[in-house]
């Protein structure tokens, strides 16, 4: 079987992982100019100053993805080239420059999938509160709407954030991303539902527009799963998933929140000021939202919580457990398992985790139409003879397109796969150490490019539409 003719071959990067050109043509300064050199927060301290130059480079990289026969590419807009006040005056050199990117896309017939926040805040939001304050969810409202205005005409495909357990769970539990704060739950679920409040209205304010189009939002997925059968453990797993997706994935569907949650916040004292106009917003926009992103890496193991038990350590970053630590609701944690196959940064390697969550979406949410925004392996590729040899990133990436072939069968509404990444980019937190693409980035030498060997058999998996996997 092939994949349907339909289903887009893609990849991906995120702006401040891959442009550079932090302080030019007028851009504003973002929570992550400041925030990655600040000593001690990233690996090495590197930081995004020069990433790997798509901004001067992207004619080049594009016509690589074109190369590779890529049918899209997801990227996504710096909010503070466009408005580098975070709100008021518009930057036209911002504008230009996005438009530049879709327009060269388009020349090779690449389907551009923009992403409107992945995580570089304005820094003069940032500074008012960030994510706490609604003000940033009002900015971001007409932040979206100046860019479906200026590129609506060519963009077809909009995300409006990208993992919002990520960058709210690492920046207001963990303190790992800007704006740095460690376990304040009341300020991580205020975040949460303003970023949810933000997407109700920024999807309204497209569908008000009548452009032809589509518009989503995309989640790290990490379904968990018990460690064993033990009832207690069974009924842990599905406290992480009321947690960790559940609370992620109700207020965009189903327009309110999960009950469970909203029970334990009231009893814990977290729950987020909200009000009755931002609620009806979300109740109101539930059936517009025409997509669900889902960025898989990995599924979580989660067993009930005792207080003197140790098993190995959590490793994941991206859950909003700090390791070894109980869950909010003091029920769960997050373990890794010995007879599990990990990444060298500890992430699970498990095709079959994204399977069952898949089936377990559609149990909750019916039929629902998708797009695995996000998947890939992150490692230190070897060179042998000057040639990258990315032989694990193949075989990862072949496993997950396996079952995605096969969830297709089963009647999941897959609509498209965007590896990430597109090129090696800067890991937030792992510098350049950490490689994800399909394309090398020789930081040594110019920052030339290098295809990989991932590069000729991603060409082929799309030439054949994937019919040999
Ligand atoms: C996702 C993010 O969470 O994971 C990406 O959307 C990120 O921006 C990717 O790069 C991989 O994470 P890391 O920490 O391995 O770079």
């Amino acid at each position: 079987m092939k994949f349907p003719h339909d289903f887009l071959f893609g990849a991906a990067s995120a702006s401040y992982q891959v442009e550079g050109a932090w302080n030019e043509d007028g851009k504003g300064k973002t929570n992550w100019d400041v925030f990655s050199k600040i000593p001690g927060k990233t690996h090495e301290g590197t930081n995004g100053d020069v990433a790997i130059d798509h901004y001067h480079r992207y004619k080049e990289d594009i016509k690589l993805m074109a190369e590779m026969g890529l049918e899209s590419y997801r990227f996504s807009i710096s909010w503070a080239r466009i408005l580098p006040a975070g709100d008021g005056e518009v930057n036209e050199k911002g504008l230009e420059f996005y438009n530049n990117v879709i327009n060269e896309c388009l020349k090779y017939g690449i389907v551009p999938f923009a992403t409107l926040y992945h995580w570089d805040l304005p820094l003069v939001l940032e500074e008012d509160g960030g994510w706490t304050n609604k003000r940033t969810a009002e900015a971001f409202v007409k932040y979206a709407e100046i860019c479906f205005r200026a590129f609506g005409d060519r963009v077809k495909h909009w995300i409006t954030f990208n993992e919002t357990v990520m960058f709210c769970g690492l920046g207001y539990l963990k303190g790992a991303h800007p704006p740095g704060i460690q376990n304040d739950e009341k300020k991580y679920f205020q975040a949460t539902h303003y970023v949810f409040y933000a997407h109700a209205k920024a999807v309204e304010a497209y569908k008000e527009l009548k452009s032809y189009g589509e518009i989503g939002i995309t989640h790290v997925f990490l379904p968990a799963y018990s460690v064993d059968d033990k009832q207690e453990n069974v009924v842990a797993a599905r406290h992480a998933n009321e947690y960790e997706t559940f609370w992620y994935y109700d207020p965009i569907l189903k327009g309110e929140y999960p009950s469970y949650v909203v029970e334990q916040l009231k009893q814990k004292g977290w729950t987020p000021s909200w009000t009755e106009e931002e609620l009806g917003t979300l109740k109101r926009n539930a059936g517009k939202n025409d997509f669900i992103g889902l960025n898989y890496y990995q599924p979580i193991r989660v067993e009930k919580y005792h207080e003197a038990v140790s098993s190995m350590e959590h490793s994941r970053e991206t859950s909003t457990l700090a390791p070894g630590n109980p869950s909010f609701d003091g029920f769960y944690r997050t373990v890794k398992m010995e007879d599990k196959t990990y990444t060298k940064w500890g992430w699970e390697i498990s095709p079959q985790g994204f399977l069952d969550g898949l089936h377990m979406l559609k149990e909750r949410y019916g039929d629902l139409k998708m797009y695995v925004t996000e998947n890939g392996l992150g490692d230190e590729d070897p060179i042998i003879d000057g040639e990258v040899v990315d032989v694990p990133r193949i075989k990862y990436i072949e496993e997950h397109l396996k079952v995605i072939k096969r969830a297709i069968k089963e009647g999941i509404h897959l609509k498209g796969y965007y590896a990430w990444s597109v090129i090696d980019l800067l890991s937030w937190l792992n510098g350049y150490k950490k490689q994800y693409g399909f394309i090398y980035v020789d930081h040594q030498d110019h920052l030339n490019r290098k295809k990989k060997l991932s590069f000729h058999w991603y060409k082929h998996i799309i030439e054949t539409r994937g019919e040999e996997l």
